[in-house]
């Protein structure tokens, strides 16, 4: 038995704000080990990398979600009360609510939807668009549309521009991150509104979306859901289906910067699956989960204690060397005939949809990403402009400007 390779210092917040996606490879390189302990937010912090360390971390008689999450997390991104903080039982009961929406036949209807967002937003464009914000617009419709959530064709831009800040400020100090909470007390309480009139059968809608289905869900005990968790759970669909931007943008900087990529799309000779996964496995997106040690335990010598706060690194994992053939390079083709587990491939979390904490939402994300890749690919003429997008690894999530010109 060994304790863990532990940093000293008071608190390294700081460092994790100005190191970004890299904090805990750099730590984990330092120390050589997957395993390391620091301190973030004044609490002891454990941080881990790897396959057989997603594997621990996805292990619920190990770790557990209750208070997890920072408070500030749950203030902007998470909300409180929802999902990603249940564990045992109740999770399970929860995350079926979820789970009972991913059906096939939503898939097919969340692909006819990205196509008609896009041909109505594309139709009117004939000048440049900027891929991130456009679409944010176009999930923003296709969100509010599945979810079958009431809301005024005016609206849109409302909810548009107040779903970005949850995620797109959730790792930002100062008036960032209180815009951030703004807008999730503004959305949160407008869905209350429209829980209590749907509860009252003061509006009608359809009854086979999740608007209604989270509205009139019942929790372990048989009661309704209380109305806040439940429009924080209505935000567990919308925010994320908003927050695909992040990646749509990736597909057309990988599209940019790997242009025979494309091509080799167009010819046949490669699936634009595999360059979806890839986007998902090489550009940052979200840097890592975060949950507690159950109960005192040792693993691989280490020795674990009771309620430490535990990373696991999702990018770091995605680039680990040991999974990944030259992890930094951005090669599609390595998704040809993958055989993956669920605890290697892990942009979205690991583990299993149904019993873990693994997004409810990669079916969806994977679908949308196809779709707009393929219809931009067969049915939209446009050229990039001379542009040199950025991005800064320290920016969570970040949002290089891309630009497409259209053409005819
Ligand atoms: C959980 C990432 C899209 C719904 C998660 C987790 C991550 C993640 C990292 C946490 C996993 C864990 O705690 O172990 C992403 C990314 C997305 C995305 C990068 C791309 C934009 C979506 C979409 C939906 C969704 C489109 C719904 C339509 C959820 C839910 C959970 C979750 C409900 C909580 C699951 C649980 O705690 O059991 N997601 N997600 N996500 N995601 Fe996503």
């Amino acid at each position: 038995q060994r304790k863990i390779p532990k940093e000293t210092g008071w608190d390294h917040s700081i460092e994790l704000l100005r190191e970004g996606y890299y904090f805990i490879l750099n730590r984990t390189g330092k120390f050589d080990s997957r395993v390391v302990l620091t301190r973030i937010l004044g609490a002891k912090t454990i941080c881990m990398v790897g396959k057989k360390e997603a594997e621990l971390f996805y292990d619920t008689d190990k770790f557990y979600r209750e208070e997890a999450a920072p408070t500030s997390a749950q203030k902007t991104i998470l909300g409180q009360g929802g999902v990603q903080g249940l564990d045992g039982e109740e999770h399970r009961h929860r995350k079926a609510m979820f789970m009972s929406l991913m059906t096939k036949e939503a898939l097919n209807e969340i692909q006819q939807l990205t196509k008609e967002e896009w041909q109505s937003y594309i139709n009117k464009e004939t000048d440049e668009v900027e891929i991130y914000e456009a679409a944010k617009v176009v999930l923003t419709r296709i969100a509010l549309r599945w979810t079958g959530v009431p809301y005024k064709e005016e609206e849109v831009q409302y909810w548009a521009s107040n779903l970005s800040p949850l995620f797109e400020y959730a790792s930002k100090i100062g008036p960032k991150n209180i815009k951030s909470r703004w807008s999730r007390q503004k959305l949160e309480s407008k869905l209350e509104d429209l829980i209590q009139k749907v509860r009252k059968e003061r509006i009608n809608v359809d009854r086979s979306r999740a608007f209604y289905q989270f509205s009139m869900h019942k929790d372990l005990n048989g009661e309704l859901l209380d109305q806040h968790i439940a429009a924080v759970e209505l935000l567990n669909l919308i925010r994320p289906l908003v927050a695909i931007a992040v990646y749509i943008n990736f597909t057309f900087l990988g599209w940019f910067e790997h242009p025979e990529q494309v091509k080799a799309i167009k010819n046949g000779e490669l699936n634009s699956e595999q360059f979806i996964q890839e986007v998902r496995r090489y550009y940052p997106f979200f840097p890592f989960v975060v949950a507690r040690v159950r109960k005192d335990f040792t693993w691989n010598n280490y020795i674990f204690k009771k309620d430490t706060v535990t990373f696991l690194d999702l990018y770091g994992t995605n680039h680990d060397p040991e999974i990944w053939d030259e992890p930094d390079e951005f090669k599609p083709t390595r998704f040809n005939g993958w055989e993956g587990t669920p605890f290697d491939f892990i942009p979205q979390g690991g583990g299993e949809f149904d019993i873990g904490h693994r997004c409810a939402g990669e079916w969806i994300t994977i679908k949308i990403l196809k779709t707009t890749l393929e219809y931009f690919i067969n049915e939209v003429t446009f050229e990039f402009p001379d542009q040199e997008p950025e991005y800064q690894m320290n920016d969570i999530p970040p949002k290089p400007k891309v630009i497409i010109k259209m053409k005819g």
